[in-house]
């Protein structure tokens, strides 16, 4: 049987007040991610000095002027962004894929592009990633349970995967899959889901160029907890779209079964974009709790991405479609 997706945030927040050390902490961090732009991804070393600066300022001194994605919201600390998290392979508590993720193993790793494609790989994550030049992007993310963040990941359009593969004329939808492997994965032992997780876009929502795949947060790579090596960001949807730790992506002519959606129609729709004025059966939408603060927020449609995505949804009803 399906688990409730709780609504635990509230309780389960020990500090709600944003400790101001973290936050410099990590906007030290995200300073970090400057230098990865065009670069390869490494750990970075906090530098003397960055500590002081948090990333508005960084904005307000021009050093890391805001790019066309991102939000200037401030950013949600990494100690909170990496300890509260939905992973279920792991287990259904917030806490337990920090607890228990640190032993996936994330190398070697490979990823298999297939299905409607000219031209079908499989690749080694470290030779994938460097493919690319690395963008920062601030996103905003929203989770279908009522809580949100502000996240700073590090990754590549998936447009440039995509055109990299050429898609046939008949590929209409794009297919991730997750890695199955339930000796790494205690959550993959029991059939809370249909293992593995897979998620799916149309064609059109994955070339779109806010739709990343990511493999760094907060200037370091990305933490095994938050979908090492390789997760998918698209920042309009409820996070559930966005899988993680993706082994592979097939582009089919098929909306694909997806995990929520087949696990419970009536509550998770294929497209899932962050809309107030469609409740879900147990959860209004209509507001959000971002994670730091204590008051509840407005959500906003497409979580605010409307102006460059609501035209990817002309003349469909998105109460039918949600
Ligand atoms: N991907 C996989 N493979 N397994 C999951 O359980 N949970 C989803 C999504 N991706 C999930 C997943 C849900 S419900 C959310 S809200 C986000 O990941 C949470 O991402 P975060 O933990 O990095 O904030």
């Amino acid at each position: 049987m399906l688990p409730d997706l709780p609504e635990r945030d509230d309780a389960d927040q020990s500090s709600p007040v944003r400790p101001r050390r973290e936050f410099l902490k990590n906007a030290a961090l995200f300073t970090g991610t400057v230098a990865l732009l065009g670069g390869g991804l490494e750990l970075l070393t906090r530098r003397p000095g960055a500590a002081e600066t948090e990333p508005g300022e960084l904005f307000a001194q021009g050093r890391r002027p805001l790019g066309p994605y991102d939000t200037a919201e401030a950013i949600t600390p990494s100690a909170q962004a990496t300890t509260y998290n939905n992973f279920y392979e792991f287990g259904v508590s917030k806490d337990a894929p920090a607890r228990l993720a640190g032993s996936l193993k994330t190398r070697p790793w490979t990823v298999l592009i297939d299905g409607e494609v000219r031209k079908p790989l499989r690749v080694d994550i470290d030779t994938l990633q460097s493919w690319f030049p690395l963008e920062d992007r601030i996103y905003r993310m929203r989770c279908v349970e009522g809580w949100s963040m502000v996240l700073p990941w590090l990754g590549f359009p998936l447009a440039a995967l995509l055109r990299r593969v050429e898609p046939t004329g008949q590929a209409k939808y794009v297919k991730f899959t997750a890695l199955y492997d339930p000796k790494q994965f205690p959550g993959q032992r029991g059939s809370l889901l249909d293992w593995p997780y897979v998620e799916g876009l149309r064609l059109d929502e994955a070339l779109h160029p806010l739709t990343l795949m990511a493999v760094g947060l907060a200037g370091r790579v990305l933490p095994n907890q938050n979908g090492a090596p390789l997760r998918l960001v698209v920042p309009w949807k409820y996070g559930f779209k966005s899988i993680k730790s993706v082994v592979r992506i097939t582009l089919t002519r098929e909306q694909p079964r997806t995990t929520w959606a087949s696990a419970a129609p009536d509550e998770y729709g294929f497209y899932a974009n962050v809309n107030p004025a469609v409740p879900h059966p147990r959860w209004s939408q209509a507001t959000e709790r971002r994670i730091g603060e204590l008051r509840r927020r407005p959500t906003l449609p497409f979580n605010g991405y409307a102006d460059q995505v609501a035209h990817l949804y002309t003349g469909m009803d998105l109460r039918r479609f949600f």
